[in-house]
């Protein structure tokens, strides 16, 4: 059993929290919004404090899954962030999707207390998160990857090492650039499809089996086709992804000419009030 802290109860956060309590680890939450944490206490057992500092104080691995970059500087480094309690040896693990320079720098600040750091965004949205099934990509010297492991196997299918701490991030804009690409691909060709005169669903069926399925286009179609986007990945949480990988490729020098213009579409739909609503919304500006 160890003894966990886990800030930021949110769609993710919160199902994640669960399956340490769950599976016997001693977990102290806390989160901003107070209704969620005493919802979480009430459901799941364990204990809930008022700040991330008193939630962090004698916990052996301090779990964050917040929104960005400044939301982590705040609950790390702001008036009552864990970095004012962690003790020297603990470590301190990071789920939120940012940038490669935030964990850089958090694992700096880390180190000069002798704490140690991992990056470790993950995929697989609020399913994979509920079942306990997402996958999980890594930052990190082996040895804190490795302590990582006994808490982030409580809630994830895979986890992988991706390389020092950065490289976790690294990889989800990876996955950011490869979903952006194909859900555009999708919305074109249901487009097609449709101003084709074919029937979607039929075309669905006979190709999603085939070199042209994906999982958006085996979990996305059926609502797509009935133009509902209340569920699912928010807009707003792909822009500020994509955001992260087009600022990383100026740095690297990568060229991301459609995934840039497909974070300019994503902006088209947050102005026409999408901002929450699923990345297969694409359709709506085609269609
Ligand atoms: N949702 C997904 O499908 C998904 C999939 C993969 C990765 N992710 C990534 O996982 C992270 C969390 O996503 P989510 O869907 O769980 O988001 P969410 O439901 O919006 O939850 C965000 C959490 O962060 C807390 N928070 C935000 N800013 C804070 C601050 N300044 N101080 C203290 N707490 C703060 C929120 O507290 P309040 O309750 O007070 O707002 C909430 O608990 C994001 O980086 C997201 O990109 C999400």
């Amino acid at each position: 059993m160890t003894k966990v802290a886990f800030i930021g109860l949110g769609v993710m956060g919160y199902p994640m929290a669960g399956h340490l309590q769950s599976k016997g680890h001693d977990v102290t939450v806390y989160n901003r919004t107070v209704s969620k944490a005493v919802a979480w206490f009430g459901h799941f057992g364990g204990q809930q404090v008022a700040t991330p500092s008193a939630a962090a104080a004698d916990a052996e691995i301090v779990i964050l899954c917040v929104g960005n970059d400044s939301d982590l500087h705040e609950v790390t480094q702001g008036e009552h962030g864990v970095l004012q309690s962690m003790q020297p040896g603990s470590l301190l693990l990071d789920h939120t999707t940012a940038s490669a320079d935030m964990a850089r720098r958090l694992a700096q600040a880390c180190e000069a207390r002798g704490i140690a750091f991992v990056d470790a965004p993950v995929s697989g949205g609020q399913q994979g998160a509920e079942n306990g099934q997402l996958t999980v990509m890594c930052g990190g010297t082996p040895e804190a990857v490795s302590r990582a492991r006994e808490v982030i196997s409580c809630y994830a299918k895979a986890i992988t090492h991706m390389g020092p701490v950065g490289a976790g991030q690294l990889t989800k804009m990876v996955n950011q650039i490869c979903v952006a690409g194909v859900l555009q691909g999708l919305a074109e060709g249901m487009a097609f499809a449709m101003k084709a005169g074919l029937d979607t669903q039929t075309v669905i069926d006979a190709i999603s089996q085939g070199a042209a399925g994906s999982w958006q286009m085996v979990n996305r179609h059926k609502t797509m086709i009935a133009d509902q986007y209340e569920h699912g990945f928010a807009i707003d949480w792909m822009r500020k992804d994509l955001d992260i990988c087009l600022q990383e490729a100026a740095a690297n020098g990568s060229d991301l000419s459609i995934t840039t213009q497909i974070n300019d579409y994503y902006r088209e739909l947050q102005q026409r009030g999408g901002g929450r609503w699923d990345t297969s919304a694409l359709l709506k500006r085609l269609v």
